[in-house]
């Protein structure tokens, strides 16, 4: 008797158990999704969609998190992504650069706004003569599954330095939005040569210091010939785009700020490419470990960038660092004036 007793009560334990669990769960999925569905609705205005609000959000969040991810996998077919209106898009915005400027980061950030759908890889479409020459449909394909009323953005960070690739973004959209976020110019070369080294000792091969890369030993002098410095004379390049964009199409992003500080420069992209403010401060936390903000999509999904970003930059000969800053004073003020952004760089 006593026996069957326990039985019957262990049953019900069980029974109970299950109904807490589940229902956690359940809570623990409604609560993460309202999060994400509540935001999308107010932006069918500014971007112009006729779809009812009601009917917008889920779908945009079941494309977000889940049909396109099974696309890829190959788990939906072709005639369910259809069934949910979903188009491959144009960009209407491109972070065009700068390399080691955080494009990354800014990417993978801005993609937490529910209007926002990025392009996972960088396409290199505008600066790779092959790839440009395969057209703009190729271009098109390239791109994610969206909704009319969302916006696509890639980044491919070579664009801002190639010669040609003003003229040819000019030709594909002229009113387009461009993005250039921007590190303190010294410490962007630094890491760019972080990457190279990185790559050579990979491949068990040696690399020049960077002080002798940066350095011209027969004059002393920075060595302009040095990509890693060319590439942080932002102004030069700049300058080029100019020829075919007004500034008011561009967006100065402050690099050094979004890795201290990220919401308040993804409050001014928002401003920019005329979204509503969506991600917020819960979007975004601290991750000690990593010593960067990393992502938080709801109270599950969360994700950090891969480790390759925020590497350690070797130690450089401190008269190296400064030779450098008072090397790109002059092209940092220009810059601070062309784009009307003061960095206060050293
Ligand atoms: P370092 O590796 O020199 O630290 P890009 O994506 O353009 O290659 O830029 C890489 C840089 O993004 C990294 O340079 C890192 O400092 C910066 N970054 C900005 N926000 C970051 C974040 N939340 N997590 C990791 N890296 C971030």
């Amino acid at each position: 008797m006593l026996f069957k007793q326990q039985a019957w009560l262990r049953q019900k334990l069980l029974v109970l158990g299950s109904l807490a669990v589940g229902s956690l769960l359940y809570l623990v999925a409604r609560v993460g999704s309202l999060d994400r569905l509540q935001p999308i609705c107010p932006i069918e205005g500014r971007l112009g969609g006729a779809r009812s609000q009601a009917e917008f959000p889920l779908r945009a969040l079941q494309f977000k998190r889940g049909l396109l991810h099974e696309f890829r996998k190959g788990n939906a077919s072709k005639d369910q992504v259809r069934l949910h209106d979903l188009v491959q898009q144009l960009p209407k915005a491109i972070i065009i650069g700068v390399r080691k400027g955080g494009t990354r980061a800014l990417l993978e950030m801005l993609n937490l706004h529910p209007a926002v759908v990025k392009a996972s890889q960088e396409i290199h479409f505008f600066d790779n003569d092959e790839n440009y020459g395969k057209g703009i449909e190729w271009y098109r394909k390239k791109m994610p599954f969206s909704y009319p009323q969302q916006i696509t953005i890639e980044k491919s960070p070579a664009y801002f330095i190639t010669e040609e690739v003003p003229e040819r973004i000019y030709k594909m959209n002229s009113s387009i939005k461009l993005l250039i976020i921007v590190r303190e110019p010294t410490t962007r070369a630094i890491s760019d040569y972080t990457q190279v080294l990185e790559g050579k000792e990979r491949k068990n091969k040696t690399y020049y210091k960077f002080e002798k890369l940066a350095i011209d030993p027969n004059t002393c002098e920075v060595n302009t010939k040095y990509k890693a410095v060319r590439t942080s004379i932002y102004t030069k390049h700049l300058e080029r785009w100019l020829k075919y964009f007004p500034i008011e199409q561009f967006h100065v992003v402050d690099g050094d700020r979004l890795i201290t500080e990220p919401l308040p420069e993804l409050q001014l992209v928002e401003k920019f490419l005329n979204l509503p403010p969506r991600i917020s401060q819960y979007n975004l936390y601290f991750n000690a470990t990593r010593g960067f903000y990393c992502l938080r999509f709801n109270i599950i999904f969360n994700k950090c960038l891969a480790g390759s970003k925020g590497r350690i930059h070797p130690e450089v000969d401190p008269s190296v660092i400064t030779k450098l800053r008072k090397f790109f004073h002059p092209f940092n003020q220009k810059f601070y004036q062309i784009t009307g952004r003061t960095l206060n760089w050293p």
